[in-house]
């Protein structure tokens, strides 16, 4: 299996991270004006490069505006690197460096792969929203992020 890590996304990362959002639905880049929030995350400090034996494979955006527990807005691996694992080493290292209790994120009821990497890196299921995509149900998820420092 491969070495996976993580690095901060830097400005010079911004086109990497664009490419992989727009490759992974361009009409939903521009239509929701991703390449605007890319470049917000990384000037937060908030995009993650995904790196399979030093070699960029996908991102992630990591935050704390859910009630400020940990939020993965959003993971991404590039299609070709899809299904090896890749996703669940990423997810366990973004709950690894995670400052707060909890890490939670949220895909569509559609999502079975993040559904079973989100299982796979020990998540559980933590409700249901109705009405954000029309007969796509949003499936919260969340999972204790360090054990020594979770009190509940
Ligand atoms: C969701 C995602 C991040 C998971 O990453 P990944 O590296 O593919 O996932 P893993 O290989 O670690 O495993 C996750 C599960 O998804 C399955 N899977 C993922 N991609 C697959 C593919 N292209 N074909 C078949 N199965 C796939 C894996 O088989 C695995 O389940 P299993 O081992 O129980 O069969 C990745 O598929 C992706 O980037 N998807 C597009 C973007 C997205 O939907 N992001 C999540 C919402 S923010």
């Amino acid at each position: 299996m491969k070495n996976i890590s993580l690095r901060k996304a830097t400005i010079n990362d911004k086109a990497l991270v664009v490419d992989f959002d727009y490759n992974l639905d361009a009409v939903e880049h521009i239509e929701l004006k991703r390449e605007e929030k890319i470049t917000k995350a990384i000037a937060n400090e908030e995009c993650f490069i995904i790196l399979a034996d030093n070699s960029a494979v996908g991102f992630a955006v990591f935050d704390y505006r859910f009630f400020d527990q940990g939020w993965i807005e959003l993971i991404v691996i590039e299609e070709k690197y899809r299904g090896k694992g890749i996703g669940v080493q990423a997810i366990e290292l973004i709950c690894k460096q995670c400052k707060a209790n909890k890490v939670f994120t949220s895909t569509n009821s559609s999502n079975t792969p993040m559904q079973k990497a989100l299982t796979k890196a020990g998540f559980s299921f933590a409700g249901k929203i109705d009405g954000l995509d029309d007969g796509d149900p949003e499936l919260f998820y969340y999972k204790k992020a360090d054990s020594k420092k979770t009190k509940n």
